[in-house]
């Protein structure tokens, strides 16, 4: 069982998470696994709550759930077992089991990836049409999809004005640059943080997002309003997808984030099976959110608090959402070529 249970993680591991940061340990103890997130991983400027970690243990476990079955193994996922412990995600119990189905979507954890190329300009055809089979509710968690082109444009440019709050904003500019990964060498020693090869830069981007990575040339930058620019050009390659996705919460709280992962993943799985590119775009709902409902720690400026309270706004628009949703994770999906590096992983390790 623990050959079958280590096989397990080594998919599991394969699940997304904000600037590859990998929050999870294992601890395993006969058939009972527990899942620990590491609470320094989270983007604490960014974030609320360990979301953004707890969004990427949704989309493990759901990699856990679709991975068992190919080992022969069924899963008791419970969530937060221990009121007391909000770092215990999960507690796993595995059986085996002699009548099991495969899952479809086991042949696609592993292809997987966030595609941030440009996408090509055209509207979902035939077959990938399913997608929209998606939409609708499930448990607390909602997706919701659009495809015309304004309300794409406002989506796009709301996701993009992030850019020019971190690329501005001292304390996210710098917690963005720690993480990113400059060489192949770097990336497959490290095995985490941003791959730069990942972020689809061509040369002129390339060279403009080392230089912004000085504090001291980018206090210049500013000055000339490169990250307005910078932003621009995201807010095209945004919009310039066949569909824009949305996923919402009814009510906010750790296992809602958790359930919120699990619904990406499952999405993410079924965009990669249709031979669909995806990409989040996801840092302005968090702090849309933060400023929403006071919860901010003071490190906007008024200017940069203005710009994400309009920004979630044109969200609730552009996606036409009733005020008792809470938007937390926007992404792109289109027809594109594939990535052209990928992020590598670090070995789960079992305790
Ligand atoms: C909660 C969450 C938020 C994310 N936000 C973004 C984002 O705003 N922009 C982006 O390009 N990728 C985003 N990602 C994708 C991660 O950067 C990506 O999963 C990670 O770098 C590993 O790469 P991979 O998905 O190709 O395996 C996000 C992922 C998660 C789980």
């Amino acid at each position: 069982m623990d050959k079958k249970i280590k096989e397990i993680l080594s998919y599991s591991v394969m699940a997304p998470s904000g600037d590859n940061s990998q929050p999870w340990r294992f601890v395993l103890s006969n058939t009972t696994l527990r899942i620990y997130n590491l609470p320094d991983k989270d983007n604490p400027y960014l974030n609320f709550m360990q979301g953004g970690s707890l969004i990427a243990h949704g989309a493990l476990l759901k990699n856990i759930e679709i991975a068992s079955p190919k080992l022969g193994l069924v899963t008791k996922i419970k969530l937060f077992p221990e009121p007391g412990d909000l770092n215990l995600v999960a507690e796993i119990n595995f059986e085996n089991s002699l009548d099991i189905q495969i899952d479809p979507l086991f042949e696609f954890i592993a292809k997987r990836a966030t595609n941030r190329r440009p996408y090509e300009q055209k509207q979902l055809s035939g077959k990938e049409n399913i997608l929209f089979e998606e939409a609708g509710a499930f448990d607390d968690v909602s997706v919701h999809f659009i495809t015309d082109t304004e309300n794409k444009n406002l989506a796009g440019t709301a996701g993009s004005s992030a850019e020019i709050i971190i690329l501005e904003n001292k304390l996210l500019h710098e917690y963005l640059f720690k993480d990113v990964m400059w060489s192949e060498k770097q990336e497959r020693k490290e095995k985490h943080g941003l791959y730069i090869k990942t972020m689809e830069f061509n040369p002129v981007q390339r060279l403009l997002f080392k230089l912004a990575s000085n504090k001291i040339l980018m206090r210049l930058a500013v000055k000339i309003h490169l990250p307005y620019f910078i932003a621009k050009q995201d807010a095209v390659l945004y919009s310039s997808s066949s569909v824009m996705g949305l996923l919402t919460l009814k009510k906010i709280s750790p296992e809602n984030f958790v359930k919120l992962g699990m619904k990406l993943q499952e999405i993410w799985l079924k965009t990669t099976s249709l031979g669909l590119a995806f990409q989040p775009v996801a840092a302005i709902l968090f702090l849309g959110f933060k400023l929403q409902n006071s919860l901010t720690d003071q490190i906007l400026s008024q200017k940069h608090k203005k710009i994400a309270l309009k920004s979630y706004q044109d969200i609730f628009s552009a996606f036409n959402l009733s005020s008792s949703e809470v938007p937390l994770l926007m992404f792109r999906v289109g027809y594109a070529k594939n990535p052209s590096a990928r992020s590598s992983r670090k070995e789960p390790v079992i305790e």
